[in-house]
C-alpha cells in the first residue's frame, strides 16, 4: 500500500486502540510500530518514494505519527514500570483451593531402624548414638583388639590420620565403649549409626553402611538372656514363627561369640536362592562381654556380666523387603524409594 493521509490515519488510531497495561504488551507495541521493522518504519521508507509535492502535505502528519506511538510507548514503559510486582490482593484468590503438599516417605533404612529400636524399646533398651569419626581406643583399643589384628590393616579401615590413629568407625561397637565409660551398670542400650569400611562397592557391599549395635550390662546376665532376647527380637521383627540358630563365632570383645541365623523369612526354610537353599540366613554378630573390655571401661568384670549384639541394618532390610541389591539404599533413586511407606 503506497503512504497516503487515509494510511497514516489508520494506522494512528491502530496506536489509539492499543492497551499497554504489561511489560509484554508494551514491549509488542514497540516491535509492531517503533522497531526497524515496524509499521513506522516502513510509512518513513514509503515516504523516501512520495513524490515532492506530496511530501509537504504527508510529512507532518507522519512526524506527529511517530511522536505520538513514541509518547505513548514510554508513558506505557513507565507505568508498568511502576506497578508492583506482586500480586495484589485484588488478583489473590482466596477461594482458590490449597497447595497439595506431597507426604513424604521415610528411607527403607530409617523404617527398619525404627522399628528395630521399637522392639528393643519395649523390652527396655533406651537409644544412644556416638561419633562417625573415631580414634583407636574406642574403635579397636578397649574393645581388645590385639595390634595386629586384620581389622586394623588398611583393606578395612579408612584411616584419617596415623598419629593420633583416628578413623571412620568401622562398626558401632566404638560407641559401646563410649556408653560404658561414662555410664554405671545396669546399661540397656541400642546404638545404631553409620560405619564405614574399605571395600568394593558391589550389589552384596559397600563403603559405608548402616548397625544397630545391642548391650546389656548387669549382674548377672547370662547367655541364656542373650539367647532369648534376641529370640524376641526375631519373632517381633519376622513373625512368630521364625526360628533362630547360634553358630560359635569370633570377636575380639565377646567371649564367648556366636552367630545367629534366623529360619528364611522367604521359603521358611525349604530352601531358596535368598537362603542359598540352606533354609538359614545370617542377621548378626553378638556374645558376653569380654572381661577385658569390661575393664578397659572401669567396670568390674567379677561383679558385672553382659551381653552385646550387632547387626547390620541394610540386611534386615533385604530380607525384609527382599531388596537384590544392596546400592539402592543410597542411590536416592525415587522410583526405589518411594515404595516405602510407614506410620513412623
Ligand atoms: N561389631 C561386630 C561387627 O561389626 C558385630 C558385633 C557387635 C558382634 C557386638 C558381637 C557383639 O561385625
Amino acid at each position: 500500500m503506497s503512504l497516503s493521509l487515509a494510511l497514516i490515519e489508520q494506522i494512528k488510531s491502530e496506536i489509539e486502540q492499543v492497551i499497554l497495561d504489561n511489560s509484554e504488551k508494551t514491549e509488542q507495541f514497540r516491535l509492531d510500530f517503533l522497531s526497524k521493522k515496524g509499521k513506522i518504519s516502513q510509512l518513513f521508507d514509503d515516504f523516501k518514494l512520495v513524490e515532492p509535492a506530496l511530501r509537504k502535505e504527508l510529512g507532518k502528519p507522519l512526524n506527529e505519527l511517530k511522536q505520538a506511538a513514541e509518547q505513548k510507548w514510554k508513558e506505557a514503559q513507565e507505568n508498568v514500570a511502576n506497578q508492583p510486582k506482586e500480586k495484589t490482593a485484588k488478583q489473590f484468590d482466596a477461594s482458590a483451593p490449597a497447595w497439595n503438599f506431597p507426604v513424604g516417605s521415610r528411607h527403607p533404612l530409617s523404617i527398619i531402624a525404627n522399628e528395630i529400636q521399637e522392639i528393643f524399646s519395649k523390652i527396655g533398651f533406651t537409644v544412644a548414638e556416638g561419633p562417625e569419626i573415631e580414634d583407636d581406643w574406642h574403635n579397636f583399643s578397649a574393645l581388645n583388639f590385639p595390634k595386629e589384628h586384620p581389622a586394623r590393616d588398611m583393606q578395612d579401615t579408612f584411616f584419617i590420620s596415623a598419629e593420633p590413629e583416628i578413623a571412620l568407625r568401622t562398626h558401632t561397637s566404638s560407641v559401646q565403649v563410649r556408653m560404658m565409660e561414662n555410664n554405671k551398670p545396669p546399661l540397656r542400650m541400642l546404638m545404631p549409626g553409620r560405619v564405614y569400611r574399605n571395600e568394593a562397592i558391589s550389589a552384596r557391599a559397600h563403603c559405608f553402611f548402616h548397625q544397630v549395635e545391642g548391650l546389656y550390662v548387669d549382674k548377672n546376665v547370662s547367655f541364656a538372656d542373650l539367647k532369648q532376647t534376641l529370640l524376641h527380637f526375631a519373632r517381633e521383627m519376622f513373625g512368630e514363627d521364625t526360628k533362630i540358630r547360634l553358630r560359635p563365632s569370633y570377636f575380639p570383645f565377646t567371649e564367648p561369640s556366636a552367630e545367629v541365623d534366623i529360619s528364611c523369612t522367604v521359603c521358611k526354610g525349604k530352601g531358596c536362592n535368598i537362603c542359598k537353599y540352606s533354609g538359614w540366613v545370617e542377621i548378626l554378630g553378638c556374645g558376653m562381654v569380654h572381661p577385658n573390655v569390661l575393664t578397659n571401661c572401669s567396670i568390674d568384670p567379677e561383679v558385672y556380666t553382659g551381653f552385646a549384639f550387632g547387626m547390620g541394618i541394610e540386611r534386615i532390610a533385604i530380607l525384609k523387603y527382599q531388596v537384590k541389591d544392596l546400592r539402592l539404599f543410597s542411590q536416592n533413586d525415587l522410583r526405589f524409594i518411594q515404595q516405602f511407606k510407614s506410620a513412623w
